[in-house]
């Protein structure tokens, strides 16, 4: 931005944009956090070489295209595969046991992103001889995202990082058995994706649609003011199954939102579990 406006005013031009967005295509960005908005948005700002962000809101309302970059840049989306291995191991030695004494199990990744992690879950599911009797929900607000993780390509180049992550997380066979190299491009397996299921799905938008025996939100909750956070955990607590398990990332954590309903599995790597059978 040229000259940068004083700060009441910033935000009342990130709240204009984000009521303009939400009015015109339904798309309801106006709880992320203040510092996330701000900063994705002036580097839109800039990318688009606008003056401002009324700028920029005038731009998004009258071209599609300009629209689309934006949300692309607010579905910020950095993963890698067996992202904090601790918490894959974690997740094999404390809620593995659990789940294998149930006949079938339901999983929602959401916010799974390009499917990265939801791929590492069902590499480590097969490990523990559990993948059979999953039924995966992977779930993103970004359509382009979940089209990308449904098709499970990631750059060749990526795959060292992976394999030591997958090693890390106490992976127990070659790395490279779950996908084939072709020109730059690891392609995962496709019988790896047979119980999972891709969708589009808006956490902020959009209600339960399953009960599900673990959820996994990673790094999804951070980009959240605290309202919008607690109208969240509210969906899990009504989408978990009796003593079912939510995964947090590492910078997020249940907070004070409700008297408990959770006990601690793994504060480290923010895994819980639902105390009552049903709330
Ligand atoms: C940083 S990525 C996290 C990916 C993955 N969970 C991980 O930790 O590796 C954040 C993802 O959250 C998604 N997201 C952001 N807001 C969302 C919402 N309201 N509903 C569903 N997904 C959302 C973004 O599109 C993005 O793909």
């Amino acid at each position: 931005m040229t000259n940068q406006p004083a700060p009441e005013l910033l935000e009342l031009e990130i709240r204009l944009l984000m009521e303009g967005i939400y009015e015109h295509y339904g798309c309801d960005f106006r709880d992320y956090s203040k510092a996330t908005l701000k900063r994705l948005v002036s580097a839109r700002v800039a990318k688009e070489g606008l003056g401002s962000i009324t700028a920029l809101l005038d731009k998004t309302l009258h071209d599609r295209s300009c629209f689309d970059r934006l949300a692309g840049d607010l579905s910020i989306s950095v993963s890698t595969m067996f992202r904090d291995p601790s918490f894959f191991k974690a997740i094999h030695s404390e809620v593995f046991p659990m789940l294998r004494t149930y006949p079938f199990i339901r999983i929602w990744h959401a916010g799974c992103g390009r499917g990265e992690e939801v791929y590492s879950m069902a590499i480590l599911l097969h490990e523990a001889g559990l993948y059979d009797r999953c039924r995966i929900y992977a779930t993103d607000m970004n359509q382009q995202r979940v089209e990308e993780a449904q098709r499970g390509v990631y750059p060749l180049k990526e795959m060292q990082e992976y394999t030591r992550n997958y090693q890390a997380a106490g992976g127990e066979h070659s790395f490279s058995a779950y996908y084939t190299a072709r020109y730059g491009n690891a392609i995962f397996r496709s019988w790896l994706k047979e119980n999972i299921h891709f969708a589009q799905h808006n956490l902020v938008t959009e209600s339960t649609f399953n009960e599900f025996n673990l959820i996994v939100c990673r790094n999804v909750l951070i980009y959240f003011n605290r309202p919008l956070k607690k109208r969240i955990h509210e969906l899990f607590v009504n989408s978990l199954a009796p003593f079912g398990f939510l995964a947090l990332g590492r910078q997020e954590s249940i907070g004070s939102y409700f008297s408990s309903p959770y006990e601690v599995i793994n504060i480290q790597e923010k895994i819980y579990r639902g105390l009552k059978s049903g709330y």
